[in-house]
């Protein structure tokens, strides 16, 4: 039994997901660039710093979302784009934002937090590093969501 309109209801949740997970990041790409100036004259944006906390959870909202509706679309055409070329990098590229998340954003996250948490407000060699490190992680995430979407609509076999 087909249960209609079951696979563009997957599309919008999809697409819905996407808007939520690489707004997100954006939003934390700037919101970082607000801390660090308030960081160098040496303020403690307290109201910025919880909002950035929040967003974590909205970009994992919206990663989980993504993967959900991705797999259910996948089921209800019994697997055919896995066999498309467009969708075995998209895939690949998939793969690589879920680690960059996990493994340097997420992680560079709770470093900064522990250094918050311990002192004042002043720029230190550490803070250095996980600055540099979280420019890094926003910006390749934000390449390789542009990336991803290419693929997804051009679908180039
Ligand atoms: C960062 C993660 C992802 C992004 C940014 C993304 C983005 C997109 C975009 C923009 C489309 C094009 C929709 C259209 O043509 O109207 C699409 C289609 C699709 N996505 Fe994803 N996607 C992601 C993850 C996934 C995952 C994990 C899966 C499967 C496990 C998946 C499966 C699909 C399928 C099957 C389509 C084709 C639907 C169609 O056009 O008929 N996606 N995706």
């Amino acid at each position: 039994m087909t249960i209609p309109y079951l696979f563009p209801t997957c599309l919008m949740l999809h697409l819905t997901a996407l808007v939520l997970m690489a707004g997100t990041t954006l939003v934390d790409y700037i919101a970082y660039a607000s801390f660090w100036k308030s960081f160098e004259q040496q303020e403690r944006p307290t109201a910025l710093i919880s909002m950035m906390a929040k967003l974590p959870r909205v970009a994992g909202i919206g990663a989980a979302l993504l993967i959900f509706s991705g797999i259910g679309m996948m089921a209800l055409t019994h697997g055919v784009f896995g066999e498309q070329l467009w969708f075995r990098i998209k895939f690949g590229l998939v793969i690589l934002v879920i680690l960059n998340s996990l493994l340097v954003g997420r992680r560079q996250g709770v470093k900064l937090q522990k250094v918050l948490d311990t002192g004042k407000p002043v720029f230190t060699g550490e803070m250095n590093r996980i600055r540099t490190n979280l420019n890094r992680f926003h910006l390749s995430q934000l390449l390789l969501f542009l990336f991803i979407i290419f693929l997804s609509v051009f679908k180039f076999n």
